[in-house]
């Protein structure tokens, strides 16, 4: 590992975000399109409102080296309708809570990192949300139900960590229709809620876990959206005993 770079990177990655701090505070600097590439093939970029000045919108990292974790300054970031870290090697930690403070967030994705500790409740905090893909990280925990209270959830991606517990019910009465639900790879229990049969779901996976019981009458999924539990059955897989 060459750590020297490690660190470098790191100190570069917290050196951005104070400078969008900077720029979303500053009074005198253009809007615009700030973008730092950090090393190569690895991209820091920010975006600015072009209509609403000195406010960052947009922040997006990916396909960097650095171990971290996601510094509570995000929330000092109030303008954040976007947050994205993806493949950053070894982020761990959990996701703060200081994620709170920005209440414009509509999307949220922080994929292949090594974010530990659950899926937090917080979230539900977050009035604007839209999408939240948390795959491909180690959470653990069970899904909070309380998501279902996101006034404008479309996409839900939760797969690929080590979450337990069950489907929460709720989210068959979500205000919005969700759109996406995709929980493949964990470890969830428990059966499908019956209430996600009303769900015209686009897209819709819960393979590679362990449930168990009936599967309600969802439209149009094929045995890859159910295989690898533990006792499903009906429709599209065996009749159940
Ligand atoms: C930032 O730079 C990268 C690499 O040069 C480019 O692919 C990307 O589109 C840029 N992003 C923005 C928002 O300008
Ligand atoms: C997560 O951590 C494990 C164990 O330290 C490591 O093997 C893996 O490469 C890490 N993954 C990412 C995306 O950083
Ligand atoms: C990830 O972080 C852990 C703990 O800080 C460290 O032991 C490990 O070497 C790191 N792995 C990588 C791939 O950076
Ligand atoms: C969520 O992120 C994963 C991993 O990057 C990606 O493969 C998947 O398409 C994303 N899901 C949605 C609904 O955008
Ligand atoms: C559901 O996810 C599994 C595991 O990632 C995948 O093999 C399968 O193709 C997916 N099913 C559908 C219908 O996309």
């Amino acid at each position: 590992m060459d750590h020297k770079r490690n660190t470098t990177l790191l100190f570069s990655f917290l050196f951005f975000i104070t400078y969008l701090i900077t720029i979303a505070s500053s009074k005198d600097l253009c809007p615009g399109t700030p973008n730092t590439t950090a090393a190569p093939g690895s991209t820091l970029s920010a975006r600015g409102d072009a209509t609403v000045n000195h406010r960052v919108i947009s922040l997006s990292i990916y396909t960097v080296q650095i171990s971290s974790q996601i510094p509570p300054e995000v929330g000092d970031l109030p303008y954040l309708e976007k947050l994205m870290l993806h493949k950053i090697t070894n982020i761990t930690g959990q996701i703060p809570s200081t994620i709170t403070k920005l209440k414009y967030l509509r999307f949220i994705r922080l994929s292949w990192l090594n974010l530990t500790g659950p899926v937090p409740d917080f979230l539900s905090q977050l009035m604007n949300l839209e999408y939240l893909n948390l795959s491909f990280n180690q959470l653990s925990g069970s899904i909070p139900s309380s998501l279902a209270l996101l006034p404008k959830l479309l996409y839900v991606e939760l797969s690929r960590n080590k979450l337990t517990g069950t489907i929460p019910e709720s989210f068959g009465s979500l205000q919005t229709e969700l759109t996406y639900l995709i929980l493949s790879h964990n470890q969830l229990s428990g059966s499908i809620p019956k209430s996600l049969g009303n769900i015209d779901f686009q897209s819709f996976n819960v393979s590679y876990n362990r449930l168990c019981g009936l599967i309600p009458s969802l439209q149009g999924f094929d045995y890859y959206t159910y295989f690898h539990n533990k006792c499903l059955c009906g429709a599209p897989l065996d009749s159940c005993k």
